[in-house]
């Protein structure tokens, strides 16, 4: 039988969050739209951050409103805290996306707490969208390197992995937000991550900034991690970690399953076609592999 993989797309939010062309509302939806057609089941689709953090996503109620909403896809976004709760239930969004680092210094540019600060704030938002009736995600960041600790220590990703469970959150995602991870690394952190995780509930977020983002999906892949995040086209990076490309491509990790024997759901014309959109709104060509070779025919 073939084995299904499934993609977690973040273009719209962790993609669009770092791009310094501004997207309009309008041209937001339309691409969430397509994205939802191309047979993807999950999209991340804003983030319910402060305003003056994250200029891009200032209208992520409008654009949470303005979306088709396709039976079968789940719509997902970034909440830090209960203010963006309010805004993520006033969207009826699917699923809350809680999020924090391993490392101090970086939860502290990102999200102005430090890691003890930022656990019962993520508690209470985790409770409430319970209460609400969402489901729930928790992104662990810089699980592989901190851009300003360097090396992070994984006892620190185990012990938050911990609380972010027992606070309800389905699902785990651990970041390599600065896209240094090696495939040896992605290993001997899951080994670690497996011994007290089901790993159907782990999924892998790797930045593609040193080519090695697909070797560390294969890895991951080989440990028996099914869920992975990309971004089409491989837009994006995060604005609080300088040096951060953009998450691996979608597309390219789409082509890659595929080519591999895996099921993903995703039409790849379609999700192609969503990349030229987006292409064009960006007015700079995309990273992935898939876009060089299309953009080199025309
Ligand atoms: P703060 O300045 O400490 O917040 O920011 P505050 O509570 O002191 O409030 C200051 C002002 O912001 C107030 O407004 C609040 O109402 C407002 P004022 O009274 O001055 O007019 N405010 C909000 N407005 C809208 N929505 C909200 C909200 N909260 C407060 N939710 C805060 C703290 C967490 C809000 C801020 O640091 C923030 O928004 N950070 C988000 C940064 C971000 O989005 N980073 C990128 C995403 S993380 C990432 O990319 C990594 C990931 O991809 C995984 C990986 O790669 O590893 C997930
Ligand atoms: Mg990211």
């Amino acid at each position: 039988m073939e084995q299904k993989m499934t993609i977690r797309e973040v273009g719209p939010r962790d993609g669009l969050q770092n791009e310094k062309e501004i997207i309009s509302t309008e041209q937001k939806i339309q691409w969430i739209n397509q994205l939802s057609d191309s047979g993807l089941s999950y999209i991340e689709i804003t983030s319910f951050v402060a305003r003056n953090w994250i200029p891009q996503l200032s209208d992520s109620l409008s654009v949470a409103k303005g979306i088709k909403r396709k039976k079968g896809v789940r719509y997902a976004a970034l909440v830090p805290n209960l203010k963006g709760l309010e805004h993520a239930l006033e969207a009826d969004i699917d699923e809350v996306n809680v999020f924090m680092s391993a490392s101090e210094t970086h939860n502290q540019k990102n999200i102005n707490k430090t890691i003890s600060q930022t656990l019962p704030a993520l508690k209470s938002v985790c409770s409430e969208a319970t209460a609400a009736g969402k489901t729930l995600r928790g992104y662990v960041s810089t699980v592989f390197g901190c851009p300003y600790e360097g090396k992070v220590d994984i006892h620190k990703v185990l012990t938050i992995c911990h609380e972010l469970f027992s606070y309800g959150v389905d699902e785990i995602s651990l970041g390599d937000t600065i896209g240094v991870a090696n495939p040896r690394q992605v290993e001997d952190v899951l080994e670690l991550v497996q011994k007290e995780f089901d790993s159907s509930k782990i999924a892998m977020h790797f930045h593609d900034t040193h080519g090695m983002a697909l070797a560390n999906i294969l890895k991951s892949i080989d440990m028996g991690i099914t869920v992975f995040d990309s971004s089409l086209g491989g837009l994006g990076g995060c604005p609080y970690a300088p040096g951060a490309s953009g998450n691996v491509a979608t597309d390219d990790v789409v082509h890659m399953l595929h080519q591999m024997g895996y099921k993903t759901g995703i039409d790849e014309a379609k999700l192609h076609a969503a990349a030229v959109f987006i292409q064009n709104r960006i007015r700079k060509p995309l990273r992935s592999h898939q876009m060089a070779i299309s953009n080199s025919v025309k």
